[in-house]
C-alpha cells in the first residue's frame, strides 16, 4: 500500500462540519444528518485528518469506548489514512483508561471488516437484518490491555488547539476537550448515540 506524508489528525470543532458532512453524504448518503454530527462534535470525541480528507467519532462511557464512524474521502483512500485515524481512536480511548473498544459494521463493508481485523478487533455478534433486510450489523470488540497501550502503526502528528505539536498524546486530548468551545470531557454527560449507517 503507499503511503502519503504523515497524517496530521486533529480535534474538529462545529467550524469543520461543512468538510465532515462532504465526507457523511459521500460515504452514506442516508447517513448522519448535520444536526447529528454536531452533537457529536460536542458530546463525543471527533477528529479529522489532513484538514477534512478524513474523520473519526468515538466515544467513551465508564471504561467502554466505541468507534461511531470512521471515514475517508473517497480519493484518498487506500494510502493508510484510515488505519491512521482508527489506530489514533484507540490510542484516545486508551488514554481515557478505556478497557475495551465496540464498533458496528454492516457484513457487507469488507473494506473495512478487514481495517478493523487488521487492528485487533475480533467478531462477538452478529445482528441479522439490523440495518434493513438481508443486510447484517456485525459486532466487533477490541480489548485494551492496561499494560499494552496502543502504538498508532502510522505515528500520526496530533496537534494542539494553537496548532503547536503536542507535548504528549495525554495533554493533548486533555486540553482539547476542556478548552474547545467549553465542551466537556468525553463521558462526562453523553450517552451513546446508536443511530448507525
Ligand atoms: C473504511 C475506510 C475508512 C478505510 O480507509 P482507507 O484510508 O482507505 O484505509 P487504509 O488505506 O488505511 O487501509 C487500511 C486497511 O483497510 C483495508 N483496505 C483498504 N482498502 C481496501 C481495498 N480496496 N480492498 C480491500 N481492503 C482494503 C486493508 O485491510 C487495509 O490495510 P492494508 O493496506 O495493510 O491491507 C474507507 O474505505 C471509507 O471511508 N469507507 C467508507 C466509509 C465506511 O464504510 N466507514 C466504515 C464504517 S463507519
Amino acid at each position: 500500500m503507499d503511503t502519503v506524508a504523515t497524517p496530521v489528525i486533529r480535534l474538529a470543532g462545529v467550524r469543520d462540519l461543512d468538510r465532515i458532512m462532504a465526507l457523511e453524504t459521500e460515504a452514506f448518503p442516508r447517513g448522519w444528518s448535520a444536526t447529528s454530527w454536531t452533537q457529536e462534535i460536542r458530546d463525543h470525541y471527533v477528529a479529522i485528518v489532513d484538514e477534512g480528507v478524513g474523520v473519526i467519532a468515538m466515544s467513551e462511557v465508564a471504561g467502554t469506548a466505541e468507534l461511531l464512524r470512521v471515514i475517508v474521502s473517497s480519493g484518498a483512500r487506500g494510502h493508510g489514512l484510515g488505519r491512521a485515524l482508527v489506530s489514533h481512536g484507540l490510542e484516545w480511548a486508551s488514554c481515557f483508561k478505556a478497557t475495551e473498544v465496540f464498533l458496528e459494521v454492516s457484513h457487507t463493508n469488507q473494506i473495512a471488516i478487514r481495517l478493523y481485523e487488521s487492528l485487533g478487533f475480533t467478531l462477538l455478534d452478529r445482528r441479522v437484518s439490523y440495518y434493513g433486510p438481508g443486510d447484517d450489523a456485525l459486532v466487533y470488540r477490541r480489548v485494551i490491555p492496561s499494560a499494552d497501550p496502543v502504538i498508532p502503526s502510522t505515528d500520526p502528528v496530533i496537534l494542539t488547539q494553537s496548532g503547536s505539536p503536542a507535548p504528549d498524546v495525554q495533554t493533548n486530548f486533555t486540553t482539547a476537550t476542556q478548552t474547545v468551545e467549553g465542551f466537556p470531557a468525553p463521558g462526562v454527560h453523553n450517552p451513546i448515540t446508536k443511530e448507525r449507517s
